[in-house]
C-alpha cells in the first residue's frame, strides 16, 4: 500500500469501495508497501511543481471544517526544497490569515497543484510549518523569489507525506497569459514569414495563393 493509500482510503472510503465495486481496481494501483513512509517526490513531481503558476492549498480549522485557497506567484513559487520538503514565502495579502491560523491547530494540508493546459494534477498530502523570516535567512533568500510583489511575512514548509497523480478526465482545457503569449508570438512569426513568401511570389509575377 501507498503512503497515499494509506492516508486517503479510510475505513469508510474502502467500504464504499467494496460496495460499488471498484476495491480490487484500487488494491492493482497501490503497489508494493504498507505506506508507514512518506512517498518522496520523483523527478516527474518535482519537474511539475516546480512549472505550477499555483496550486490550491487545503488546511482544517479547529472547528472541522476544511478551507481551501488559491496560493499563486511566478512559475517556480513553490520551491522542491528536496524530495519529501516543498517551501513558499507566504505574501501579505487579504489578512484574513485563515490558513495561517489553522496550521497552529492542525498541520495537516492538502495541495492540488494543476496544469490545466495540458490537463495534469497533482495531489499531495504533507505537513505544514510556518518559520520566521529571521530564523534561516538563507532559506529566506531562496523562498523570496520568484515573487510578483508584495510583502513576505512568512515562510510555509510543507513536509510531504503522500502524493499521487489524478487521470485528466473531466479537468478543462485552459490556458495561462504566458501560454498565450507564446501562442501570438508564434502566430507573429508565420504571419510576418507568410507576408515575406507572398511578397516574394508577388516580386515574381507569380499570384500568391488566396
Ligand atoms: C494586496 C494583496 C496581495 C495578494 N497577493 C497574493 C499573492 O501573491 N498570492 C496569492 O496566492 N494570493 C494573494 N492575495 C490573495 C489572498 O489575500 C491571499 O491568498 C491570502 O493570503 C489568503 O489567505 P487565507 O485565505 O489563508 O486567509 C493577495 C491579496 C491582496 C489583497
Amino acid at each position: 500500500m501507498s503512503r497515499y493509500a494509506r492516508l486517503a482510503f479510510t475505513a469508510a472510503v474502502r467500504a464504499m469501495q467494496v460496495e460499488q465495486g471498484s476495491r480490487p481496481a484500487h488494491r492493482a494501483e497501490l503497489g508494493a508497501g504498507v505506506g508507514l513512509e512518506p512517498d518522496p517526490l520523483g523527478e516527474r513531481e518535482r519537474a511539475f511543481i516546480a512549472a505550477r503558476d499555483g496550486c490550491y492549498l487545503a488546511s482544517v480549522g479547529e472547528t472541522g471544517w476544511p478551507y481551501v485557497q488559491f496560493r499563486g506567484g511566478p512559475p517556480g513559487f513553490v520551491h522542491v526544497l528536496d524530495d519529501r520538503t516543498l517551501g513558499y514565502a507566504d505574501v501579505r495579502g487579504n489578512r484574513q490569515y485563515i490558513t495561517g491560523g489553522n496550521l497552529r491547530g492542525d498541520p495537516r494540508v492538502a495541495l492540488f497543484f494543476m496544469d490545466y493546459a495540458t490537463r495534469t494534477r497533482l495531489k499531495l498530502f504533507g505537513r505544514a510549518s510556518v518559520r520566521g523570516l529571521d530564523e534561516d535567512p538563507r532559506l529566506t533568500a531562496r523562498l523570496d523569489a520568484p515573487r510578483a510583489g508584495g510583502r513576505v511575512e512568512r515562510l510555509v514548509l510543507i513536509d510531504v507525506e503522500a502524493h499521487d497523480w489524478n487521470c485528466p478526465k473531466h479537468i478543462p482545457h485552459r490556458y495561462s497569459e504566458a501560454d498565450l503569449a507564446r501562442t501570438h508570438a508564434r502566430l507573429d512569426a508565420l504571419e510576418a514569414e507568410n507576408a515575406a513568401l507572398r511578397a516574394r511570389l508577388t516580386a515574381r509575377g507569380e499570384p500568391p495563393p488566396r
